[in-house]
């Protein structure tokens, strides 16, 4: 780490180099992992619940994988109030996959389905939409600049519709709704790919949800999808067995041989999430966590935040340096003093500081401190 911007203290040195740990990852995802959960996979790597190998070297059918898929799930359930009226599923292909197999399972050529659009990935999820059907969006519920998400008449919405579909935080923009979108009937689906277990979500005002797990839930593989039992099963496609949820909800996802360690490795992190007090807590650290940065940039004339206050997102925080000719300067020094992955996505630009779940307060606390000096130094 560079002298001159030594943000972490001689004692989190310590602490790092006894927790093996060096820097704070900011990657917007895959994530920072928590510590503990590190340290948990390398200890059961060699012998996994007494099998003596491990967890990816054993049958899926297993009675150890099993019981661990069953108690997976009763995690699942219990930290986020899942009733039985939905089905919990794990499913490969990433958030992008749900993109394509939502419309394909709940509507047809004909069908039509409405989308909010607030940024990047509600605009992908369109896209893939309208191949299946006819997916579209109105300029009354999307934004034309990615920094609000405008308020709608719902008299005006479509309810021939099948599905209304948004995403709740739009990871590159850092644009986050705040409020259940209200649909005029229609079924409410929704992308939490980037902010679901980060905060308190109410699972029974939703139809489908889903997130990919590489964010707040472990690593990229499995994609949990959570939905309405009501609605599975009444397909009017044909579809292929591995892209039809009747086959995921009704083998409790073990038709073919699953992703077994990404599996394993969200089991860590949902214990984790639970020992710390559960998705209240940290819905707690992370609304903390993000007003202390935001209060930092906003203070400043050297940095800024450019979505509106109301619609910004407790997870992912962008910021931009008025003067652009410093963002290599910034990047490069803000790595070499162990804050990484800090890059904006090149749709965005700028810097992004990813403040998920396992980022603690101390990594927030590094970074401002490594921005006042930053400031100091250039401003
Ligand atoms: C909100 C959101 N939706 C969808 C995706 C795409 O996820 P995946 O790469 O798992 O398909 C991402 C990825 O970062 C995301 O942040």
């Amino acid at each position: 780490m560079a002298d001159e911007y030594t943000t972490i203290s001689d004692l989190f040195i310590q602490q790092f180099i006894t927790n093996k740990m060096n820097i704070y990852n900011f990657s917007a995802g895959p994530a920072t992992l928590p510590l503990d959960v590190k340290k948990i996979i390398e200890q059961e790597l060699y012998d996994w619940n007494g099998t003596g190998c491990s967890v990816m070297e054993v049958s899926h059918r297993s009675q150890e994988f099993t019981n661990m898929a069953d108690e997976n799930e009763s995690l699942l359930r219990s930290l986020l109030k899942i009733s039985d009226d939905y089905a919990v599923m794990l499913i490969p292909g990433g958030a992008r996959l749900q993109y394509a197999m939502l419309p394909m399972n709940v509507s047809s050529t004909q069908g039509q389905a409405v989308y909010a659009i607030n940024g990047h990935w509600g605009k992908e999820a369109v896209k893939e939409a309208s191949r299946f059907c006819q997916a579209s969006t109105t300029a009354e519920i999307s934004a034309s600049v990615y920094n609000s998400i405008p308020a709608y008449d719902e008299a005006e919405l479509n309810t021939q519709a099948d599905y209304f579909h948004y995403t709740s935080n739009e990871t590159l923009e850092g644009v986050q709704w705040h409020h259940v979108p209200r649909t005029a009937g229609l079924r409410l689906c929704c992308d939490m790919t980037s902010d679901l277990m980060t905060r308190v979500v109410n699972i029974d005002d939703y139809d489908m949800i889903y997130a990919s797990a590489q964010k707040n839930m472990g690593i990229a593989g499995l994609t949990l999808v959570i939905m309405k039992r009501d609605w599975i099963g009444q397909s009017i496609n044909l579809l292929p067995t591995m892209v039809n949820y009747k086959t995921f909800a009704d083998t409790r996802s073990f038709y073919n041989t699953p992703p077994t360690f990404p599996w394993y490795v969200m089991l860590q992190v949902l214990k984790w999430t639970e020992a710390q007090g559960g998705i209240k807590v940290m819905q707690q650290r992370n609304q903390a966590k993000s007003k202390k940065l935001y209060e930092y940039i906003d203070q400043s004339g050297f940095y800024q935040n450019k979505v509106e206050p109301l619609f910004r997102s407790e997870v992912n925080v962008p910021f931009w340096l008025h003067d652009e000719a410093l963002d290599a300067k910034f990047l490069n020094q803000s790595s070499q003093a162990g804050l990484k992955a800090l890059k904006g996505h090149k749709a965005v630009g700028g810097m992004r500081a990813s403040i998920y779940n396992a980022m603690p307060e101390s990594g927030v606390d590094a970074l401002i401190d490594f921005m006042k000096k930053f400031e100091q130094k250039y401003g």
